[in-house]
């Protein structure tokens, strides 16, 4: 029987087990560059099937967050290289994930011009700037002529990724950033030939994994959706409809896996999408994500229903999560207050079990 510690083919690489380390913001990344703290945290976390990077910014438009890390300059290029030379030494993968915030960021980060979007619609909520909260303001509507620049920007870091030693990149088009605010309806109303129809707000997403699988290869790239995330204000009018197609037109592509956030990160219930017909429509590993343990990891897989189970909070607080799994101890409780910034501390502190 095919269990969470079972083996995985993805692409060329064979994954240890079938538990994915789901993308964290940490913001400890002053600058935006990776620093040697974040090499131990990931280092720590190497048992992991693989682990998917916090979302690393692909240009300085995408900046949304304090202290987050980017993916396009030598520096960053160098910090992320002891990341990944650190958790190759322990015999792990690691794929880098590639953000762009649009709409929710703040002038705060571009020196007070407005972030971009599809459509200047501005979302309910407020931004983390370096000032605490501020209300998220109406985003500039990226023209036509920008859009080019904008897969550049995605093709760009994934150069940058596998000069840093990543084994992939996923692209975040989930929960609410710049790729998912072109999918859905709620937040994309373009007249042109990215707005609109569905095949039109998923002309992005495609066109920027079309890039990305040119320029390292597709069996080297992930995509994560969150057909039913209202974090972030979003919404969408037949989200079934839309992300049946997304990843039917992804699956012609043939990235190495779609990475699906199963629940709504507001805690907010939604029985609208039906996420098996989603896993249908793909042909490649379907990673899920949201909420489960062992017990529902397991059966997901036994089922069929996942490829790979993602755990996001678990791993924060439990580097060594599988083993953990694998022996059925105690897991330690993660600390909320030490999520977003801060040292090592809630960090690189969280104990392993004691070696016997
Ligand atoms: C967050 O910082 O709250 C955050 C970042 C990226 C996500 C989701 C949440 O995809």
């Amino acid at each position: 029987m095919t269990t969470l510690f079972s083996t995985v083919q993805m692409g060329s690489l064979t994954l240890g087990n079938r538990m994915a380390m789901a993308p964290m913001t940490r913001n400890r990344a002053p600058g935006g560059t990776p620093t040697p703290l974040m090499a131990e945290y990931y280092q720590q976390r190497a048992s992991a099937g693989l682990i998917i990077t916090e979302g690393a910014q692909i240009s300085e438009q995408g900046v949304g967050y304090p202290a987050t890390p980017g993916i396009y300059n030598e520096e960053q290029i160098a910090g992320w290289k002891a990341v990944t030379d650190a958790v190759h030494a322990k015999g792990g993968h690691i794929f880098v994930q590639l953000w762009h915030c649009g709409r929710v960021s703040h002038p705060d980060f571009h020196q007070g011009e407005a972030p971009v979007a599809p459509s200047a619609i501005q979302p309910e909520g407020q931004a983390f700037t370096y000032e605490g909260l501020k209300d998220f303001i109406t985003p500039r509507a990226l023209e036509l002529e920008e859009i080019d620049g904008i897969i550049e920007q995605y093709r760009h870091a994934a150069a940058c990724a596998v000069q840093a030693g990543f084994d992939g990149v996923e692209i975040h088009s989930a929960n609410g950033y710049l790729l998912d605010q072109f999918l859905r309806d709620g937040s994309n109303s373009r007249t042109d030939a990215y707005g609109g129809s569905i095949e039109n707000r998923a002309r992005l997403l495609l066109e920027v994994t079309t890039a990305v699988c040119n320029e390292i290869g597709a069996d080297k790239v992930g995509v994560r959706i969150s057909p039913i995330n209202a974090f972030n204000d979003m919404q969408d009018s037949d989200p079934q409809a839309l992300f049946n197609h997304v990843a039917t037109a992804l699956s012609a592509l043939k990235p190495a896996f779609l990475h699906v956030v199963e629940v709504s990160m507001t805690g907010a219930t939604d029985s609208s999408v039906d996420m098996q017909q989603i896993k249908q429509h793909f042909d490649g590993l379907y990673i899920a994500n949201g909420g489960y343990d062992k017990k529902r990891g397991n059966t997901v897989i036994a089922d069929d229903d996942a490829d790979i189970v993602a755990y996001g909070i678990p791993y924060l607080a439990n580097p060594d999560l599988p083993e953990r799994f694998m022996q059925d101890a105690a897991l330690n409780d993660a600390d909320q207050a030490t999520f977003y910034g801060g040292d090592e501390h809630g960090y690189t502190d969280y104990p392993i079990l004691e070696t016997i």
